[in-house]
């Protein structure tokens, strides 16, 4: 049977399909369909140093192929996690990465510190930094639009912690290849893009938009194509692997980015659709492999011409 097992940098993973954060709990939301432990790696909701009780709703809209999501950061706070959510999700017996996500650089630092505590700094196998988030006006994207920011804050909590680090960029920004970069430079391991793109949905007759916050982070399949453009961007720009996401839907989405450049991907909105995507996804890909002859999915990165 071909290989579907990827190396992302100084992370091995046995398979390239990650679960994006804010898709899938912590993992307890997903059991009822399957055994959270078949993912190549599974990466929780975003973590800040408080509990944030997210944003008024609603919450998402369903927009022609694709979804507008404004929950605002809504998350237990770093203690709770530790505490209620962490044990749990060491048992799925796959790679776990913690999303984390701070209004200061501080509380960034200070979570990947304090995980460097928990069970000898083996409680979690990567951190994902949230510089991406489209909801929250006092933080979140604001470090991921600028490339000082994006460096600093990433030289900051590489100096804290000895675990990988993925940096999630966002797409609404002018040049993504100058923040990558700036990521790389600040000691990141893997890069993730896409995190949603900004947009809205209007009731016409209220003349009201849907969303209380106005805005929201559009995925799903609308967004496919914008994010390959700028998987395949970086990808081709920086030295560190990329993991692809935005609007994966099946495993020829998945070849695709992989074709582009990116090592793994995650998904996210399928999961809304059909939650146990990733099993059909899983089996389609060893076919691909199969049909195209050959023995590992790394094969296939990058072979764009
Ligand atoms: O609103 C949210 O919680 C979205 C987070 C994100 O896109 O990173």
């Amino acid at each position: 049977m071909p290989s579907l097992a990827v190396t992302l940098g100084p992370l091995r993973a046995k398979n390239p399909v990650f679960s994006a954060s804010g898709t899938f709990g912590y993992g307890e939301e997903m059991e009822p369909f399957l055994n959270p432990g078949v993912y190549g790696g599974i990466i929780g909701k975003s973590i800040s140093i408080k509990p944030r009780g997210g944003n008024p709703t609603p919450r998402v809209v369903e927009t022609a192929s694709g979804m507008l999501n404004s929950i605002g950061l809504q998350n237990p706070g770093f203690d709770a996690f530790l505490r209620d959510y962490l044990p749990r999700m060491r048992g799925y017996g796959t790679l776990l990465v913690v999303n984390l996500v701070g209004d200061t650089v501080d509380e960034y630092v200070e979570m990947a510190r304090r995980l460097e505590e928990v069970e000898g700094g083996e409680a979690v196998d990567a951190l994902e930094l949230n510089i991406s988030c489209p909801n929250c006006p006092q933080g979140g994207m604001e470090f991921g639009i600028d490339p000082k920011a994006t460096r600093l804050l990433v030289e900051r909590v590489r100096a804290a912690s000895r675990k990988p680090i993925l940096a999630k960029l966002t797409p609404n920004v002018t040049d993504i290849v100058s923040i990558a970069r700036a990521a790389e430079d600040g000691g990141a391991d893997v890069l993730t893009l896409t995190n949603t793109f900004v947009g809205m949905a209007i009731d016409w007759r209220k003349r009201q938009a849907i969303l209380p916050a106005r805005t929201g982070g559009l995925s799903g399949p609308a967004i496919k194509p914008l994010s390959l453009r700028l998987v395949w961007q970086v990808a081709r720009g920086c030295n560190i692997p990329v993991m692809g996401i935005g609007g994966i839907m099946n495993a020829d989405d998945v070849m695709d980015f992989l074709v582009a450049g990116a090592r793994a991907v995650q998904i996210g909105t399928v999961q809304f659709v059909r939650p146990r995507a990733v099993l059909e996804i899983l089996e389609d890909l060893h076919r691909f492999l199969e049909e195209e002859g050959l023995d590992s999915i790394e094969q296939v990165v990058g072979t764009i011409k």
